[in-house]
């Protein structure tokens, strides 16, 4: 395989890429990105080999630019470390925990709504800046409440800059090259850049800035508060029975902040447009929205009433899954259907390749959210679908954002329709996440 070709096809295209290897290969490829050996992985099989019954054998990826950011939290740690935050965390988004959270994000898509009454309908947004700032607004008030008001800003800013570099770190030629030489490898390849890590450490230090600032208010109020960061506060380390330090507080409000806001953002983009390109899918969803809520605004409660919101939730998923690369490294030698993976290898799960398997999608391409509705996945795999990964390391926030997403958008679809500007191509951006390519500019007017 010409190694170059590839190398540039990927960076342009390179689910098409993953497709076209999986077809022409087989489920195990090896091939070679930017001087590194990598096996993409695809199949339901192949993926619950890896990120399930070996799983211990597979480590994450991490990115040292985002652990500058994050520090040391369930999202970037591993081991042991990685245990701890992991059942640290697992009460604070038990299903118990989410009526807690749902009033918080239904008064932030209420708020949207409302900005969006208050100019002249129909007019042109950009779909993507509109649900990021939403998804934004609501997982910081459900982390921190409504101590976010006057911090919006700046947490925005201090989390593009973040974005912004790690991009450029992956797209970088040079950063690639020097990750392969021997006695560099990726940390150092990170702390040799003396100029991006500056940007993302004073990224960081908003973030300490911030929190602290919080922190400190309900300190002087002596109410620790029932949102994400109280119940942080609240909390105690398993061994030593002690209160969290101030950074591991600090690291997993940030890491929760992370991993919530650009994907249930760029979820909640994907979805307007798959309700625009689907008149059928929007007039069934209206109805439902209608018949459901009535004149009134949707509890935790509803999110399950709402059948078939929610398998339009799940089909934007299936079709565009905004984490589109699941990366681990081979911690020991293994064999994945009869295929050598030694030590040290990069493996790569490409969840938008399995959700294409016409074995378990027939018609993968087209847009159908029948095929989640109860009943509907008798005898699909778990790991045939997974936009939020699988084994212990899924995504601890996956009833969240279901929830966030199916309210969101019943009470936006309760009042507007979005539609594509006519003639607007949409295309696909990959770079740390799948996102539409540009601001995707739909026409919003009042049903
Ligand atoms: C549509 C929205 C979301 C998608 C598509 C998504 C996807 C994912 C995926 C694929 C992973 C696993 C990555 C891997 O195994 O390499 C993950 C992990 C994680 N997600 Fe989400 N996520 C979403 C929303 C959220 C929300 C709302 C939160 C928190 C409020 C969250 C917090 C986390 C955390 C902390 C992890 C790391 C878990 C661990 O390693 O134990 N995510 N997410």
């Amino acid at each position: 395989m010409e190694s170059l070709k590839l190398t540039q096809r990927f960076q342009q295209d390179p689910i098409s890429v993953f497709r076209d290897l999986a077809a022409t290969y087989g489920e195990v490829v090896r091939f070679n990105l930017g001087g590194q050996t990598v096996y993409f992985l695809s199949g339901a099989e192949t993926a619950a080999h890896v990120l399930v019954s070996k799983q211990e054998n597979y480590g994450r990826v991490n990115y040292p630019s985002v652990d500058d950011m994050i520090g040391v939290a369930l999202f970037t740690a591993s081991g042991e470390t990685w245990a701890r935050s992991r059942s640290l965390a697992q009460p604070m988004f038990a299903a118990r925990q989410l009526p807690n959270y749902a009033d918080q994000l239904v008064q932030v898509a209420a708020r949207t709504a409302q900005t969006w009454a208050d100019g002249p309908l129909p007019r042109e947004i950009g779909m993507v800046p509109a649900m990021r700032e939403m998804a934004l607004d609501g997982v910081s008030r459900a982390l921190f409440g409504p101590d976010t008001s006057g911090h919006m800003d700046a947490m925005t800013a201090a989390i593009r800059t973040s974005e912004t570099v790690t991009g450029k770190v992956l797209r970088s030629p040079l950063v690639l090259v020097l990750n392969q030489l021997p006695g560099v490898g990726p940390a150092r390849a990170w702390r040799m850049q003396f100029r991006r890590r500056a940007k993302v450490q004073g990224a960081a230090r908003e973030f300490d800035r911030i929190i602290d600032e919080i922190r400190a208010k309900r300190e002087a109020q002596q109410d620790p508060g029932e949102d994400l960061l109280g119940q942080l506060l609240t909390s105690r380390d398993e061994t030593t029975g002690e209160p969290l330090s101030r950074q591991k507080i600090r690291d997993e409000a940030t890491g929760y902040l992370f991993a919530a806001q650009d994907t249930t953002g760029l979820t909640l983009s994907w979805l307007w447009y798959r309700l625009a390109a689907h008149p059928e899918a929007r007039e069934k969803l209206e109805a439902e929205v209608d018949e459901v809520l009535g004149d009134r605004m949707p509890t935790a409660a509803d999110a399950d009433r709402l059948q078939w919101t929610r398998a339009v939730v799940s089909e934007t998923l299936r079709l565009h899954p905004i984490v589109w690369a699941l990366d681990r490294t081979a911690m020991a030698d293994d064999e994945v259907q009869g295929y050598r993976i030694p030590a040290g290898s990069r493996v790569m799960v490409i969840p938008p390749v399995n959700h294409r398997d016409t074995k378990w999608w027939p018609d993968p391409d087209r847009f159908d959210p029948t095929r989640f509705l109860p009943g509907n996945d008798k005898g699909r795999p778990r790991t045939a679908y997974l936009p939020f990964g699988g084994g212990r390391r899924i995504c601890i926030g996956m009833s969240f954002a279901m929830m966030e997403i199916t309210l969101a958008t019943a009470v936006l679809a309760r009042r507007f329709r979005a539609d594509l500007l006519p003639g607007a191509e949409v295309g696909t951006h990959l770079g740390v996440v799948m996102a539409p390519a540009g601001e995707l500019p739909m026409t919003i007017s009042a049903r």
